[in-house]
């Protein structure tokens, strides 16, 4: 059932624990996702960043991929299909494509345009029945050519944004894109409870999920973090059930070279990944 994000991350918020939203690329990952939130009886987050808008041939192909496939398969939990670090641009497009929610990632500009455009974003999103996402500080490392420099976020400026009409808020608070190094030095506890001082109950979001330690997770949710992402992680699992598949010579064997089998494994993995993760998010069951 697809539905914009903003009723179920207000629930997720009151009832202390955490939606997933996992990346999606291409149909296997799109189903492999859809699958796993029914079978968990668990509302679900579709992020589509613009690289993987652009590789699935635009906004409008996987709008209405996700909706047949969201009928086809029976789907009966929420569904939200948001747009992942869109620019202005981005957001338009998504908007006359027919998402159910963007993310608006200003972070890079000015604070006063950044206050601008997210304004006039936000009230384009809900005319159209979408949610909103906004980000303040930036998460460091790279994604889909996405570069942020892990700024924390400032609580004051958080504020700012979060009165303009958002749904929900991204703030940098020492998280980062892809895997974290050796010597990272942890989520900053301090600023998100400074954040979540100013902001109420605003849900908040945390980007860059792949591999945070399930405690980092528990104390997030329990400062008002209602929306992870994940997305480096899948490509991960993804990848090494299909490079085991091959290495085993499986696609040797018989019609093994078929994709439909070649990419079953790696389809299984990614499965396997958002189960984890919506355990460990607390969100099995919550639909
Ligand atoms: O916007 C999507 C993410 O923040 C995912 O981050 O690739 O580190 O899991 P990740
Ligand atoms: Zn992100």
């Amino acid at each position: 059932m697809l539905v914009n994000a903003s009723e179920m991350l207000k629930k997720a918020v009151a009832g202390h624990y955490a939606v997933g939203q996992f990346n999606i690329n291409n149909l296997e990952w799109t189903k492999s996702v859809l699958l796993t939130a029914e079978e968990m009886k668990a509302p679900v987050i579709l992020g589509v960043s613009e690289g993987a808008g652009k590789y699935m041939t635009g906004f409008t192909t996987v709008a209405a991929m996700v909706a047949a496939m969201d009928k086809a398969l029976g789907i009966t939990v929420p569904v939200a299909l948001h747009l992942d670090h869109g620019t202005y641009e981005g957001a338009k497009a998504c908007v006359a494509a027919g998402f159910t929610s963007i993310m608006f990632d200003g972070s890079h500009y000015p604070i006063d345009e950044n206050v601008a455009k997210t304004t006039e974003l936000a009230a384009l999103a809900h005319e159209h029945g979408m949610s909103i996402e906004a980000e303040v500080g930036s998460i460091g490392g790279e994604e889909d050519g996405v570069v942020g420099m892990g700024e924390v976020a400032d609580a004051d400026e958080c504020k700012r944004i979060a009165d303009l009409g958002i749904d929900f808020l991204a703030a940098g608070i020492g998280n980062i894109h892809g895997v974290y190094p050796d010597n990272w030095k942890g989520l900053d506890f301090e600023a998100l409870a400074r954040i979540k001082d100013k902001i109420g109950d605003m849900p908040l979001v945390l980007h860059g999920g792949t591999g945070i330690p399930a405690e980092m997770i528990q104390t997030a949710i329990s400062l008002g973090v209602a929306k992870i992402n994940v997305n480096t992680e899948c490509q991960l699992s993804f990848a090494a059930a299909t490079r085991a598949y091959v290495e085993a010579g499986k696609d040797k064997e018989g019609k093994g070279f078929d994709p439909r089998k070649l990419l079953a494994p790696g389809a299984k993995a990614i499965q396997d990944t958002v189960r984890e993760k919506i355990e460990l998010f607390g969100s099995a069951g919550k639909a």
